[in-house]
């Protein structure tokens, strides 16, 4: 038998980012690389799917043999070829599934389908055992990106001396995706596009308790979530104060000369629109948080996994750490760059499934729609 660590080349396409990375024995990153559109889509204030195609077609060649290039490794050294078949943009997805099934069948690899939802799972653990830690599983994890806003209790059984790991959804969000919620909080109060950085950054300089926003009202399941309700209650606000109009318009001249830093945005933001960023954020990251633990208590875990875009935010991070320690819950979360959308979390998701016996064929389709189990 072998001891060598499979090399697993991961695929990714579904959304507006083109990536592509190999990954060693599921827990070694070789290389990672993203080729982000968000200069392509920043004008729209939101992702275009055929311009997105359009764009994974021209970067999908290049940022595969750059993958390759960085880990030092040659296309016939990888074991099995992993990619995203989704959720996700239908035409986005198809081009690195089509990519993926026309390499590993021209090498004679095996090919694995790989849900999104799944990488973002794997970001966390691929990297916390990439560091020697172990995560203790059944965990309760958490996505959260401008996507998708989910929750899911996770579990690993002993297949074939490897971990077959399952998923069942507990909640997820009934409107719009937290990061979702804060692009369009963003576009109103001209932060630029993605918003949740810029947001990130302003809302430390603002009192989250100035501006109270009633919690979402959702009947059912506890762990569902709403966010659509507090993006409109900042709209009210900007309505009931006509004073904050000026500074809106100033800091949309500034983006239109291509000053999107947050020290230039907050140079042009008052005290009240801090304070009001401040208690957005405030408003999102607690409720994630308490139905992130509230759920990890129920279902008596003692784990819990943060991942997705938002992930990057640090007041998400910092609440995560305190409320999770008062709990005797570890939370565990990727680093920023394996937070958002990547390849690496789709090779480690993939690398799992590959020493589980999974295998697709050249009739893997792409899947706008996708429920992660
Ligand atoms: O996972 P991702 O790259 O793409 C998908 O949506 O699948 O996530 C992007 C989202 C955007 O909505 C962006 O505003 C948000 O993540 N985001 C953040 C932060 N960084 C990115 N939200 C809050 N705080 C951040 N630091
Ligand atoms: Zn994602």
């Amino acid at each position: 038998m072998t001891t060598r660590e499979h090399l697993i080349l991961g695929i990714e396409s579904s959304c507006d980012e083109t990536a592509a990375a190999v990954v060693a024995g599921g827990r070694r990153i070789l290389s990672s690389v993203v080729a982000s559109q968000v200069d392509i889509h920043r004008k729209y204030g939101g992702v275009v799917p055929e311009l997105a195609s359009r764009e994974h077609l021209r970067q999908i060649v290049p940022v595969v043999r750059e993958a390759i290039a960085q880990a030092g490794v040659e296309l016939r050294d990888v074991d099995a070829v992993a990619v995203t078949r989704g959720p996700g943009l239908i035409g986005a997805l198809l081009v690195g599934i089509t990519y993926g099934k026309v390499l590993a069948m021209a090498l004679g690899k095996p090919l694995v389908g790989v849900n999104h939802l799944e990488g973002h799972v794997h970001a966390v653990l691929l990297e916390a055992h990439g560091a020697g830690k172990r995560i203790e599983l059944p965990a309760v994890c958490l996505i959260v990106s401008g996507g998708h806003t989910i929750l899911y209790y996770v579990k690993s059984e002993p297949v074939n001396g490897a971990g077959k790991f399952s998923y069942a959804r507990i909640g997820g969000t009934r409107d719009d995706a937290a990061g979702e919620a804060y692009d369009k909080v963003a576009r109103m109060l001209a932060l630029g596009y993605p918003g949740g950085p810029v947001i990130d950054k302003l809302a430390a300089h603002g009192n989250p308790r100035a501006v109270r926003f009633a919690d979402p009202k959702i009947k059912g399941n506890p762990y569902d979530f709403s966010f659509s309700g507090i993006k409109t209650a900042v709209l009210y606000h900007l309505r009931r104060n006509p004073q904050l109009q000026p500074e809106i318009d100033a800091r949309q001249q500034a983006l239109a000369r291509g000053e999107r830093g947050a020290d230039a945005l907050r140079a042009l933001s008052s005290p009240e629109t801090l304070d009001l960023i401040a208690s957005f954020q405030r408003s999102v990251v607690e409720n994630l948080v308490d139905r992130t633990l509230a759920a990890a208590g129920e279902h008596g875990v003692r784990t819990v996994l943060v991942s997705g875009g938002v992930a990057a935010n640090s007041e998400l991070r910092r609440s995560f750490e305190t409320e999770s320690a008062r709990r005797g819950i570890s939370s565990y979360f990727p680093s920023r760059a394996l937070s958002t959308d990547n390849a690496a979390m789709i090779a480690a998701a993939g690398h799992a499934r590959f020493l589980a016996g999974d295998r697709a064929d050249v009739t893997l389709e792409a899947e706008a729609v996708l429920p992660l189990v």
